[in-house]
């Protein structure tokens, strides 16, 4: 079964293009990442497959319902999950306020988002703007996950977090991978794509040029080369 299915999606903004025909599939209970550098488009798909940019050609499929220019609230109810790049918290909302807003009836209560992610259960009382940025990583994953996710999309969820709490962070996706969640990640850094990864999908210049497994790629580290090189002008 494949939970994500995209294809020819070309989007971009204005008179500008920066999507220019991706196509990439994520099996059911696989985790995919797309590696590409600064600038390639990474948040333009993320943002593109959950409805907040309306694609000018090509498909977004979930579990084979084509969902296409439909808005991101039609998208999220849908079961497509977004952790945004800069994580996106409320600073004035304490963690307990965050995690009650999110929730939707499902598998993923309250208490098990907590057990996963104990840190924040320890920071239930502080606002936003009290979080370091890897537990207001820990919210942003904790929320979308209450919100029953078919598919969760990550954008560089390691951003600007040091090495432990980025480890930390990657151990999380990797677990919630392994327990059969459907996951796409957009990194610019191989080594936390790898961490977490089943397949890794290059974006260079607007389209996927190529997909590997992760044994591949570490095999061959030099098959990244293209798409991270940064643009010559
Ligand atoms: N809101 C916007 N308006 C116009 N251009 C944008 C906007 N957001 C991103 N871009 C441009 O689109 C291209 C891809 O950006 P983005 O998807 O953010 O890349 P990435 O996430 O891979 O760093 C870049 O050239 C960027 O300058
Ligand atoms: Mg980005």
């Amino acid at each position: 079964m494949t939970t994500l299915s995209v294809e020819g999606l070309r989007a971009g903004y204005g008179g500008g293009t920066v999507l220019h025909g991706v196509d990439l599939s994520v099996p059911s209970g696989t985790a995919l990442a797309v590696l590409g550098r600064n600038g390639a488009g990474k948040t333009t798909l993320v943002h593109t497959i959950c409805g907040l940019i309306k694609p000018r050609a090509g498909h977004v499929r979930l579990d084979g319902e084509d969902l296409a220019g439909r808005p991101a609230h039609r998208v999220a109810r849908a079961g497509v999950a977004l952790v945004p790049q800069g994580r996106r918290v409320f600073a004035s909302l304490t963690v307990a306020e965050h995690l009650r807003l999110s929730r939707r009836k499902g598998d993923w209560t309250v208490p098990r988002v907590l057990e996963l992610l104990p840190r924040l259960d320890e920071r239930r009382r502080h606002r936003g703007d009290q979080l370091s940025g890897g537990e207001a990583q820990m919210l942003a994953i904790a929320r979308a996950l209450l919100t029953q996710p078919r598919l969760l999309l990550l954008d560089e969820p390691c951003e600007g977090l040091a090495v432990d709490l980025a480890e930390r962070v990657r151990a999380v996706v990797a677990e919630l991978a392994r327990g059969g969640l459907t996951v796409l990640l957009v990194e610019q850094q191989p080594e936390h794509a790898l961490a977490v990864a089943d397949r890794v999908a290059l974006l260079a210049d607007g389209v996927v040029a190529s997909t590997h497994t992760a044994d591949e790629l570490r095999a061959d580290p030099s098959l990244t080369d293209h798409a991270l090189q940064v643009a010559q002008h």
